[in-house]
């Protein structure tokens, strides 16, 4: 059964490609490269033993999605990654996330929608919750007014999908809201790459203690928290990217009731900055530089998911730990630094 992953040689999307290939399915990568590298394909294949086939193309070109869909009309679900991610960029450049999240997201629905049967998973976000009134947090969480551009998209995509859910009779979805994911490949083959300084905590962490960042900077440790800094769910990329061969599966054997559907992505646990770094410092035997700045504009205080839908409902569960994340990321990193 053919797969396409578009984003596929991304952070999440690589490592979702390797679950999909070792559960059997036969993968079919699109990705404009703009945020990510041709050499993933080796670490996957370093992985799995398969290559999957990957078409360089950019999916604002409308003709090519369609070109594409023609030629590849016998794929049984698309798992769509590629999008801009960077909250701080689509303040500044909110047309560019607009097009790049929206369009892209509008010609691949379309071209589905022709599809005898399409099965789609949607790249979402736990930023449609905003600040929660209620922890953890449950799909049914009220969606809050977005932060940020990148945020908006996430929304918007979520209405789009669901819209046309209604309308097309062969399509059905599922939007997976993930938490914060981090870690990498146990292998270390594969993991994330952030372009230029890195604005999330764990890729900041880990570049630090590689001697690449002087210091982290821990973002507000005045909060109404135990240890006054900010509580997020950090979830292993791995156990993220099984989730979406969950879903897949889920849309292809016909298990949901409904024709679009939402899980939280999450290990339902919160950990605060301090206890990510600590678990950074008990893994690798590092001490971290670090020191305490002032809050960092747009952040909520606390952030973590109640998971019984996705436990019951998706069956789904996280297995791995933050450690197991903070361990991965620092074999990663090491790796990529040639240390
Ligand atoms: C985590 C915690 C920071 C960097 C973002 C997006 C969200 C999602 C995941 C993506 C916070 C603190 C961070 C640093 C710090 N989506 N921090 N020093 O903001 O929870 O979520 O990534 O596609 O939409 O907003 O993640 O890793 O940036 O921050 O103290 O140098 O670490 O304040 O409490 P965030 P993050």
């Amino acid at each position: 059964m053919k797969v396409l992953v578009t984003g596929g040689l991304g952070f999440i999307g690589s490592h979702t490609v390797v679950e999909l290939q070792q559960k059997g399915f036969e993968v079919v990568i699109i990705d404009d490269l703009s945020n990510s590298s041709k050499e993933v394909l080796n670490g996957i294949f370093a992985i799995t033993g398969k290559m999957p086939i990957f078409e360089e193309f950019d999916l604002k070109e409308k003709s090519k999605v369609e070109a594409f869909f023609q030629s590849h009309s016998d794929i049984c679900g698309v798992i769509h990654f590629a999008a801009s991610k960077a909250v701080g960029e689509s303040v500044s450049e909110p047309l560019k996330y607009y097009e790049n999240n929206i369009n892209t997201l509008v010609y691949v629905l379309k071209e589905m929608t022709k599809l005898e049967t399409a099965n789609f998973i949607f790249s979402s976000s736990c930023t449609v919750y905003g600040q929660a009134d209620e922890l953890p947090i449950m799909e049914s969480a009220a969606v809050k007014l977005a932060e940020s551009p990148y945020g908006n998209t996430k929304q918007i995509g979520e209405e789009i999908i669901k819209d046309t859910c209604k309308v097309a009779d062969n399509l059905q979805a599922i939007a997976l809201r993930y938490f914060n994911p981090v870690g990498a490949h146990p292998t270390a083959n594969i993991g994330e790459l952030p372009l230029g300084v890195p604005q999330n905590l764990v890729p900041f962490i880990t570049q630090t203690a590689a001697g690449l960042r002087k210091e982290l900077s821990v973002f507000g440790n005045d909060y109404p928290t135990e240890d006054g800094t900010c509580i997020r769910d950090y979830i292993h990329v791995v156990d993220l990217a099984k989730a979406h061969v969950v879903a897949l599966e889920r849309l292809i054997e016909e298990k949901s009731n409904d024709k679009y559907e939402v899980f939280n992505i999450g290990t339902g646990k919160g950990s605060s900055v301090l206890e990510v770094i600590k678990a950074f410092e008990d893994v690798s035997g590092e001490a971290l530089k670090y020191k305490f700045a002032p809050r960092r504009e747009g952040d909520v205080v606390e952030a973590f998911a109640n998971t019984s839908k996705s436990n019951n409902v998706l069956g789904w569960k996280a297995e791995l730990t933050l450690k197991d994340a903070m361990d991965t990321a620092w074999k990663w990193e090491k790796k990529i630094r040639n240390m």
